[in-house]
């Protein structure tokens, strides 16, 4: 049947969505999977008066992963690729998504929920004295910043709010970042990053090349290990099809779980794509099975 292809939108991730979306676009066509595509951007009422069978999702953050697009089609009846509407608006919320992985056991850093009369020595203190300050509905680390000090993690807040009207502060873990792709519910290799920037933030994502990726990473025996648990922080949130789990290893070799991302950037310098690349799956098999959800 016919396929929608949704990317662009109106969050701040819609250049990667674009980046990304445009590749997908164009796997799908080579494929010879007969589609067409829709920017939510331009408004709703095209995607509900046009006819198609099923939908694959390739929109980032709010109005696009938060399970609001999601509810759309689901109301439509129109099967779509990714997490249903309570996993995509969970996982959208990474405060929600500490909460339920702490009430599970599950390891991720203390962090204190900012407001405007957050008593900031007392934050930073609590923290250890050094923290990730987070818009918690973001992703590609926009509206992040590390702070060191008091009066940078007020400042923080302050930028981070006007991203969003719920931010936190994370204690900053010290140690290494990785990330681990699930795809119908199988892990992919771990790539581990390694960055010359304060922390992995959206240059170091898109625009740098001296971003380095460890695949294999640097794991060796432990990555097993590493991948059940981060397969259980993804089954933790109910997450279906294909999604990301970022996680740090700190410098006493514990693990913390920070996000799961329910719709996974797609651009050429992106995680999933280059992890499948790393079992025998190019970019155009990955788009395919990504789709083959929405036909069971
Ligand atoms: N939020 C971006 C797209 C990612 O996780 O890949
Ligand atoms: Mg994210």
């Amino acid at each position: 049947g016919r396929v929608l292809l949704l990317y662009g939108g109106t969050s701040a991730e819609r250049p990667v969505s674009l980046k990304g979306g445009k590749a997908v676009h164009a796997a799908l066509l080579d494929a010879g999977i007969d589609c067409f595509h829709l920017d939510p951007a331009d408004g709703l009422s095209a995607i509900v008066d046009s006819s198609f069978d099923r939908a694959l999702i390739l929109l980032h953050g709010r109005g696009g992963e938060d399970g609001s697009i999601q509810g759309l089609l689901q109301l439509m009846g129109k099967p779509y690729t990714g997490s249903d509407v309570l996993t995509s608006a969970l996982a959208m919320n990474k405060l929600r998504t500490k909460q339920l992985w702490l009430s599970q056991g599950l390891p991720t850093p203390a962090f204190v929920v900012l407001q405007a009369d957050t008593d900031w020595s007392a934050a930073i203190a609590q923290l250890g004295g050094e923290a990730m300050v987070k818009p918690v509905h973001e992703g590609s680390s926009i509206g992040m910043r590390r702070v060191h000090s008091a009066n940078e993690l007020q400042a923080a807040w302050t930028h981070a709010a006007t991203y969003d009207s719920v931010v936190i502060a994370e204690q900053y873990i010290r140690g290494r970042e990785y990330t681990m792709a699930v795809l119908h519910d199988q892990a992919l290799p771990i790539i581990g990053l390694s960055t010359g920037e304060a922390f992995y933030d959206y240059a170091a994502k898109y625009e740098l090349n001296s971003t380095r990726y460890g695949l294999p990473c640097d794991l060796g025996k432990r990555e097993p290990e590493v991948a059940a648990l981060a397969l259980q922080a993804n089954q933790a949130v109910g997450a279906r099809g294909w999604s990301r789990v970022d996680l740090m290893i700190d410098q006493h070799d514990t693990v913390w779980l920070l996000e799961v991302n329910t719709v996974p950037g797609m651009t050429d310098h992106s995680l999933v794509p280059m992890a499948a690349a790393a079992i025998g799956l190019d970019f155009q098999s990955l788009v395919v099975l990504v789709l083959a959800e929405t036909l069971a």
